[in-house]
């Protein structure tokens, strides 16, 4: 069968997990892509860093936005950052040149998410971004696909792992604020800047992602009303677990109908989640997102929401679609259709 020819822009804790998902299970995912996955082409800003990985079977491509217009690609794997500059630019070149893009890249997708999906819908080519949301969860898909046939009401969760392992570990250990954070960064869960993390804005990008999908809205990031973590201290922590609760960053979306019609509400902050929630539950960089549908009722997914092997995972789940020819739609429905609703505080 002929291979699915792979650019990979960025080979850091990601690009790299990639590489070595393919070197570990290329024989079954091959049989469940019905053709090989081949990388033809990486990029990265620094040629000589040592990865952990064998960089020599693949070509080496100076300028990442370039990569889209090699004759031996014929989809763009980006992992490497950033809403804008060179992320960008590089998805825009792939999917005006007619190639399939697959991203992780939440930032890129929450600002720029819909033109991107125009440029896609326009092209017939895929833009796929499972791994923005929630690292190895599938709940892009889940929301897409498992519940295209429901009315969500609401969407809620913990969506960033490198909160949910400060604040988790501070909980479990009492250890200070940056010790811990520290330790999320060198684990490879934290952003390039890890104030998009503690700040809040990971998971506002994600919750904007998942609410357009679950919603059927307009993707609306700069709606999204934002808390982040940087004010908890080990002693919040410890006063809410005298009262039976613990602290965790949440994430939460619902359309709220009142007499002048449906808005938008779209939240991120810390909330007391009481001890017998299953949110209570979850420690360390594991996200879990709950959907409320009209008939499916409540679903909880839940796992790794950072780290290279689960986020290589879901990349790889993207790139299996593509190479079986099942292109999607980036969102649930196509994008001049997506409602544009008021936002709650309008
Ligand atoms: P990372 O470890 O910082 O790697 C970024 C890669 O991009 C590096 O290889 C870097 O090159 C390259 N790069 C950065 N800026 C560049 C530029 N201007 N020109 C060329 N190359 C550039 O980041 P990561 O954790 O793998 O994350 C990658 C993407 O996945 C981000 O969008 C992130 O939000 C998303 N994501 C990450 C996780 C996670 O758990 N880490 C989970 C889900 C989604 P050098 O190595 O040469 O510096
Ligand atoms: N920095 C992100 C997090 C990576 O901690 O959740 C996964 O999107």
């Amino acid at each position: 069968a002929t291979p699915l020819r792979i650019a990979l822009a960025g080979l850091g804790t990601v690009g790299a997990g990639v590489i070595r998902l393919l070197e570990a299970n290329g024989a079954l995912i091959e049989r469940r892509a019905g053709r090989p996955i081949q990388i033809t082409a990486v990029s990265a800003r620094d040629r000589t860093k040592d990865r952990g990985v064998d960089l020599s079977p693949y070509a080496w491509e100076d300028d990442m936005t370039a990569m889209a217009a090699r004759d031996d690609v014929d989809v763009v794997v980006e992992l490497v950052g950033g809403s804008d500059g060179p992320a960008l630019t590089l998805a825009r070149n792939t999917l005006q040149s007619g190639k399939s893009l697959v991203t992780a890249n939440k930032a890129m997708i929450a600002h720029h998410g819909l033109s991107l999906a125009q440029s896609a819908e326009a092209q017939g080519v895929a833009l796929k971004y499972e791994a923005a949301v929630a690292g190895g969860i599938p709940v892009v898909k889940g929301m897409r696909e498992g519940a295209a046939a429901n009315v969500i009401e609401r969407i809620y969760g913990i969506l960033n792992g490198t909160c949910n392992y400060v604040l988790s570990t501070m909980e479990d250990t009492g250890r200070d604020f940056d010790d811990v954070l520290k330790e999320a960064q060198d684990l490879g869960y934290a952003e390039a800047d890890p104030g998009f993390d503690i700040d809040g804005v990971d998971a506002a990008h994600k919750l904007s992602i998942l609410a357009s999908i679950a919603f059927g809205t307009r993707l609306d990031f700069q709606a999204v009303d934002m808390i982040g973590i940087t004010r908890v201290r080990a002693a919040d922590i410890a006063q809410a677990a005298s009262l039976g609760y613990v602290i965790r960053l949440i994430g939460m979306a619902d359309v709220d109908h009142d007499d002048e019609g449906a808005r938008l509400l779209q939240r991120v902050q810390p909330y007391l989640v009481p001890l017998d929630h299953p949110l209570a539950a979850v420690d360390g960089p594991t996200n879990a997102v709950v959907a409320e549908g009209n008939f499916v009722g409540r679903l909880l997914f839940q796992g790794a929401g950072a780290g290279d092997g689960p986020t290589a995972s879901a990349v790889m789940a993207d790139i299996i679609d593509i190479a079986r020819g099942e292109l999607g739609a980036p969102f649930s429905i196509p994008v001049a259709e997506l409602e544009e609703m008021p936002r709650a505080d309008a």
